[in-house]
């Protein structure tokens, strides 16, 4: 598939200082130890395109939702990590606007990197302002912008949306991989096609699961949402999270899967779990029990797919060509309740001949805890939580479609 959108390959940038937004979101210890490195792993390739071409390159990023400057939303240890990375020293500067900046973009020698403080201790970042967005350009006089954060180009904000009216704007390489990657899963995939669906609320994923009922050949719905998928179609889910108030989103739902698939088609179509784990509650020394769903007691919930589901969902995966995984089968967190998202798992890293693409977010936390390889086990891993979500949902990026246009 070709790409809409000029990259970093399409524009004379050698020699020259370049502007490059990563998403350095990372999840952070309580003792301020990066805890999953994936999303600064991913932003490697571009960095270093760069830098063999002789670039000042100024890294930018947020980190959290901060509202004052605390120290625990910092990009510092991230500039640490990013050293040892790329083998070279990284400038850290506290701040992203001002003297400080200009005075190491002065600095720092052709072929270095100067990383940002968090742009959101101003809240003008998330406001989109122009003015924080020229500032930036101007501190760092830089003369082509970067996007490489696909994990925020479903934001428009200063350092996606308005700093593309101050300087020429192009892809790097990893937005370019997500969004290849991604798109053309989505619009030609090597079929069957399989949407293993999880994840706590259908009102989080209404975009998505419509869009997978037109695009896909099977839908596996499990995670907390399938308690709600369960109650409208009349089984009694006990003490299960559910929401009340989804019954016309799954109207819709079940009225275009009908038209898709016939009647006779819905259930091999939209899989439910027909067993279920319970427990009272998720709690780490709660045991396993499974349990048909017409069999869930009163006071118990359900907080994984059954044995069977399991066996059910492995066999849908064997047939496919292609599987899209967005959201943990199961309350992944404790290990009891993990056997869903973990068979699934085993079952994309075991038949490499599939594409298996790994939604952000939750789902690639929990694969790269599982994985030995750091996500190698799988085509792709997403760096983007909501942003993969609103790709596959069909949605325009805002911080994609600022870009440059690919030459014709
Ligand atoms: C993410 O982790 O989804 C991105 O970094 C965006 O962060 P946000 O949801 O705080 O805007």
């Amino acid at each position: 598939m070709s790409y809409h959108k000029a990259t970093v390959r399409d524009v004379p940038l050698e020699h020259k200082t370049v502007l490059v937004r990563a998403d350095y979101n990372v999840p952070m210890t309580s003792d301020g130890k990066i805890d999953d490195d994936l999303r600064i792993r991913a932003s490697v390739p571009t960095l270093q395109y760069l830098l063999e071409r002789g670039c000042k390159v100024v890294v930018m990023s947020h980190l959290g939702r901060p509202e004052a400057r605390e120290a625990k939303f910092s990009l510092q240890p991230v500039a640490k990590h990013l050293e040892e990375l790329l083998e070279k020293p990284v400038a850290f500067v506290e701040d992203c606007i001002g003297d400080k900046v200009v005075q190491a973009v002065k600095n720092a020698h052709p072929g270095s990197v100067v990383l940002l403080e968090n742009l959101r201790y101003y809240p003008e970042e998330e406001a989109d302002n122009a003015d924080f967005a020229k500032k930036i350009a101007t501190a760092t006089g830089a003369r082509y912008f970067v996007q490489d954060g696909f994990g925020v180009v479903h934001r428009a904000h200063a350092s996606t949306d308005a700093i593309t009216h101050c300087i020429p704007s192009v892809s790097g390489l990893l937005l370019e991989k997500e969004y290849v990657t991604i798109t053309e899963a989505m619009e030609k995939p090597a079929r069957p096609l399989v949407a293993v669906l999880g994840g706590a609320k259908i009102s989080d994923k209404i975009k998505v699961i419509e869009k997978f009922v037109e695009v896909a050949d099977r839908i596996i719905i499990g995670g907390a949402m399938a308690n709600t998928f369960l109650e409208y179609r009349g089984t009694n889910v006990g003490a299960s999270l559910v929401e009340h108030d989804q019954t016309e989103v799954l109207d819709g739902i079940y009225h275009a899967a009908r038209e898709k698939v016939g009647e006779e088609g819905i259930d091999d179509f939209l899989i439910l779990p027909t067993d279920v784990a319970v427990a009272k509650e998720p709690t780490p020394d709660a045991t396993r029990r499974v349990v048909a769903v017409d069999d869930i007691p009163a006071n118990q919930k359900a907080l994984d797919v059954g044995d069977k589901t399991i066996e059910k969902v492995a066999a849908a995966i064997d047939e496919a060509q292609t599987v899209i995984w967005n959201g943990t089968l199961g309350f992944a967190e404790i290990p009891a309740f993990a056997h869903g998202s973990a068979r699934v798992a085993l079952e994309l890293a075991t038949h490499p001949d599939t594409v298996s693409i790994i939604g952000g977010g939750d789902t690639a936390d929990f694969v790269l805890r599982w994985d030995g390889h750091g996500g190698a086990s799988f085509t792709h891993v997403s760096t983007g939580g909501g942003a993969s979500l609103e790709l596959m949902s069909g949605k325009k990026l805002p911080g994609v479609e600022s870009l440059l246009g690919a030459k014709k």
